[in-house]
């Protein structure tokens, strides 16, 4: 049986209630208030309720969201978050991204964690939230982590040796199950894609992997930009899929808010897209794999 999905990324809803100024006494952290207050105009929180309207419309099975949930990782934003998917109507999947671990306090406190573990659930080694593994038929999303604290301007990530580790026993028995395995993670993983200084940091060695027990598809957010391609597997090549913001409101090509539904099954992947217009989301059928 299928799994029909709609992919969304980077939703930065931002709820600033109750951030004080005991939460942000350094430079930096006004910074980042004041930033996200300017993000204000370039996204619409309003998008992301759109977006849930058109996955129930198109009757798809879940949703999921490949990080950048929140912009500062504060217990308000993750709040507002929970609520919204709690209310979608349907099932949802997260992963963290860059700005759900923001400060060092949120990503040592495994804040996102803590608020977001009910989108979360699914099989794990003990002890490691990460991978995690949610299994419909013969079909597996796979959750990474790329989520860690990092110096101001940079918005790098790690998956780290021990995930990466996992990710590969993971890979290697569904692959042996002949699973169709859909690998979520926040960092683009097509080598050269990312600006400076916000990149995955161990991106050769996420390729290793992926080149030695393969995937079907890989979906990942963080540039804000539409990005295709794919990565060598040991079968046949991975297909890539990034998308933009899902609450972007620009019209510049590829930066549009958007998001795509999926019908994965074992041996075949076929994906709709659908991009903000400023009025609603408009698409339809795509590719086929
Ligand atoms: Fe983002
Ligand atoms: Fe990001």
């Amino acid at each position: 049986m299928a799994l029909r999905f709609v992919h969304c990324s980077d939703i930065h809803l931002l709820d600033l209630e109750g951030v004080g100024a005991h939460r942000f006494f350094n430079k930096r952290a006004t910074g980042a208030v004041n930033l996200a207050l300017h993000r204000r105009k370039a996204y619409a929180g309003h998008l992301f309720d759109r977006i849930v309207e058109n996955a129930i419309e198109l009757k798809a099975d879940r949703l999921v969201v490949t990080g950048d949930l929140t912009n500062l990782a504060l217990e308000a934003e993750f709040e507002l978050v929970r609520r919204k998917f709690g209310e979608a109507g349907l099932p949802v999947t997260v992963i963290p991204g860059n700005h759900d671990a923001y400060t060092r306090g949120a990503a040592r406190g495994r804040r996102f964690e803590s608020y977001l573990s009910a989108f979360m659930e699914g099989e794990r080694q003990s002890g490691h939230d990460y991978p995690f593994v949610q299994r419909f038929g013969g079909v597996a999303l796979i959750g990474l982590s790329t989520a860690i604290a990092t110096l101001p301007l940079f918005a790098t990530g790690r998956l780290g040796d021990s995930q990466l580790t996992r990710l590969d026993a993971i890979l290697k028995e569904l692959g042996d199950e002949r699973v169709a395995r859909v690998v979520l993670i926040h960092h683009p993983v097509i080598p050269g894609v990312a600006k400076a200084r916000h990149d995955l940091l161990d991106l050769d060695a996420f390729m290793q992997v992926i080149e030695r027990r393969g995937a079907e598809l890989i979906l990942h957010g963080h540039e804000h930009v539409h990005i295709e391609g794919d990565l060598p597997g040991p079968e046949g090549a991975a297909v890539v899929h990034g998308i933009a913001a899902g609450t972007a409101l620009s019209q510049k090509p590829g930066r549009h808010g958007a998001f795509s539904l999926y019908t994965v099954a074992p041996g075949s992947i076929a994906r709709e897209h659908y991009t903000w217009n400023g009025e609603e989301f408009v698409g339809g059928p795509e590719t086929t794999h």
